[in-house]
């Protein structure tokens, strides 16, 4: 009796910090789902237009936007509340880097229910496993 709970116990502990990454790997930010990361993708390579500047892949086309998938973030923290404004708003000439503006929403017609689920696509290629 002692020993099988010695042997659970040792389990848990070698098993906690497998399950502990998993979780951190695969959590998504509050009211975020993985049907919004779907949904969010369609709309990014469809109605939402994005490719047209930020490429296919989200990996940006040069003079056009900037990579979507790395750590860096040039007008915000990159959080998922940061990218759902900076969708809203886009990015007006005064406050871009390169000079090249991006309109509100991309110029696309997305609503505003559309544009999170494309932030949450967005979050994804910079933080997922993907
Ligand atoms: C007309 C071209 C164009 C379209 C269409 C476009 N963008 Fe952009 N995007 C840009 C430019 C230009 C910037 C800012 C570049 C700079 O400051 O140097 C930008 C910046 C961003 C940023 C901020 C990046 C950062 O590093 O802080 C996000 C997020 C973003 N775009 C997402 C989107 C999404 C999602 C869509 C589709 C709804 C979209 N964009 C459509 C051109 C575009």
């Amino acid at each position: 009796m002692t020993d099988l709970r010695l042997l659970s116990a040792l389990l848990l502990v070698g098993l906690a910090p497998a399950t502990a990454l998993a979780q951190q790997r695969d959590s998504l930010p509050p009211g975020v789902t993985p049907q919004m990361v779907a949904q969010g993708e369609q709309l990014f390579k469809g109605p939402g237009l994005c490719t047209a500047c930020h490429g296919p892949d989200g990996k940006g086309i040069p003079n056009l936007g900037p990579d979507l998938t790395d750590k860096q973030w040039l007008h915000s923290k990159g959080t998922y509340q940061d990218i759902v404004k900076q969708i809203m708003e886009g990015v007006p000439a005064n406050k871009s880097t390169t000079g090249l503006v991006m309109p509100p929403k991309g110029g696309s017609a997305l609503t505003d229910e559309q544009v999170k689920a494309v932030a949450a696509y967005v979050w994804k290629l910079s933080h997922g496993s993907k």
